[in-house]
């Protein structure tokens, strides 16, 4: 069976691609022809990832997974949030970081988590799964790998930061592989369904 992934961001997929077991093949929106932007008017990350997959499911006819993702700081209300992609209105990952850690100037608190859902439509299923990282903001931006807010997340347990990691690193305790781990049982019940 094939799943399209619904992302326009080949960061995510290469997180994802390495924890496929043998013989799932996986399509991205390029493969289905796809290179628009998806919808993303939603007030909450679960709302974005399921607008997003609904969208790919009714207009292309794959069935799919979509994942919306961001970071959440408890001790400034959340932020960013659902806006983690554009906080500072840029869309530049730097200058997101430059704004958080502007925002966090003198709060002590400094714990945060990442969150990602994945929204899997399926033939007429919709289902979610949700994956969490929990850590905390550094004081400076350190290391050059991932993405996004990765150079100032620490998670918990460790003394690196995300984006000093190796992606298998990354990968063994990221949210995305966790909420994947779940989509993945789930994915896989597909597959034995549709050998019977
Ligand atoms: P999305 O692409 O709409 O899901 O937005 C997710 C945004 O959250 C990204 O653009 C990043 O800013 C942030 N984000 C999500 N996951 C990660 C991660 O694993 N590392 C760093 N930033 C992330």
């Amino acid at each position: 069976m094939k799943w399209v992934f619904a992302t326009g961001n080949k960061h995510k997929v290469q997180e994802i691609r390495p924890l496929l077991p043998d013989g799932m093949e996986l399509l991205s929106l390029r493969d289905i022809g796809c290179d628009e932007d998806l919808p993303e008017t939603g007030s909450t990350i679960a709302a974005n990832s399921l607008e997003k997959a609904v969208y790919v499911r009714e207009k292309y006819g794959y069935p799919c997974f979509a994942e919306d993702s961001g970071l959440v700081v408890p001790a400034i209300d959340g932020e960013p949030g659902v806006y983690s992609a554009r906080y500072a209105g840029t869309g530049d990952a730097g200058d997101n970081i430059i704004k958080l850690l502007a925002r966090m100037r003198g709060v002590d608190d400094r714990r945060a988590y990442f969150v990602t859902v994945f929204t899997l439509a399926g033939d007429g299923s919709l289902e979610q799964f949700e994956g969490r990282a929990d850590g905390e903001i550094t004081l400076i931006p350190a290391g050059e790998g991932g993405f996004g807010y990765d150079p100032v997340f620490r998670p918990k347990g460790h003394d690196r930061t995300f984006a000093e990691m190796l992606p298998d690193e990354k990968r063994e305790i990221s949210h995305r592989s966790k909420a994947f781990a779940q989509l993945l049982i789930r994915l896989k019940s597909f597959e034995n369904s549709n050998k019977l």
